[in-house]
């Protein structure tokens, strides 16, 4: 039976862990982190951008957009777990002025934004948990104006084998233990995490996933030995659908690149 990603069960999950949430993240990774969010702010991030940063939980990904692009970045961060999104809003306050930030409360599966909104629409460590990660994909995609960037980073397997083994007993054995004690909560949201990571997309799957959605120019970076991986694509502006080609034809789907 596959982990249950009903959405009542995850944005629970997230409530219950939202005071540790920020803590555990960074003491799991070793910090690591944040540096994964750095580099995605360095590699995606263009001037005078309007961005959507969906399942933004406490808002760490939009924050490193701010740091890293200033005053010309504006960023919509929505959610669907309320006290996640409060602790994001306190610390949003600490980094921006308040016209460059707007954090809304809204299902990643149904977006509250018009067609073509944004330059630049990510997620971090989210797609995963959205009950119809297809869906979820396919809203970012349908705000994003074409020739916009979509960025999706999530955690995935290391490729070399002895490194893929050591990684995967401590993702599966050490790494629920410390969250669940840290992090006391019924809903086992740290032996949730590795499980639903082995579920998830692996990095060529991820890149026909947004071949068949007709993203062109689509890239996987690896970061960290494969732990984690962000993924690029851009949404097609009408003329480089050349006519009689469908838009996947037009995508170079590379190996894992970084
Ligand atoms: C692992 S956290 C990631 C938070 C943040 N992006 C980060 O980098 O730390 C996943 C977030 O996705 C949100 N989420 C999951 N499914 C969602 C959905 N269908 N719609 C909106 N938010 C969703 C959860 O509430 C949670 O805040």
């Amino acid at each position: 039976m596959g982990v249950d990603r009903t959405e009542s069960r995850i944005r629970q999950m997230f409530a219950a862990i939202s005071a540790r949430y920020d803590l555990l993240n960074h003491l799991l990774s070793g910090g690591i982190d944040i540096l994964w969010r750095k580099k995605t702010a360095r590699l995606l991030g263009a001037p005078r951008a309007r961005m959507l940063d969906v399942c933004t939980g406490t808002a760490d990904l939009a924050i490193e957009f701010l740091r890293t692009h200033g005053g010309t970045f504006h960023v919509v961060g929505a959610d669907f777990c309320r006290p996640m999104l409060e602790i994001g809003q306190r610390k949003l306050r600490h980094v921006a002025a308040a016209w460059q930030y707007l954090l809304v409360e809204a299902d990643a599966q149904r977006l509250p934004f018009p067609d073509d909104s944004f330059d630049l629409v990510t997620v971090a460590f989210g797609l995963r948990n959205v009950t119809r990660h297809d869906q979820g994909l396919r809203e970012m995609i349908r705000v994003t104006r074409p020739g916009g960037l979509i960025g999706v980073l999530d955690f995935s397997l290391p490729r070399v084998p002895i490194v893929r083994s050591l990684y995967l007993f401590y993702f599966r054995r050490i790494l629920p233990l410390i969250g669940q004690t840290i992090a006391r909560n019924r809903e086992g949201a740290y032996e949730y995490l590795p499980a639903s990571v082995l579920e998830f997309f692996e990095p060529e799957e991820m890149l026909q996933l947004f071949a068949q959605h007709g993203l062109v120019n689509c890239r996987a970076i690896s970061f960290t030995l494969g732990i984690a991986t962000l993924y690029v694509g851009q949404k097609a502006a009408p003329a480089e659908i050349a006519p009689g080609k469908r838009p996947a034809d037009l995508v170079s789907v590379g190996g894992v690149g970084g």
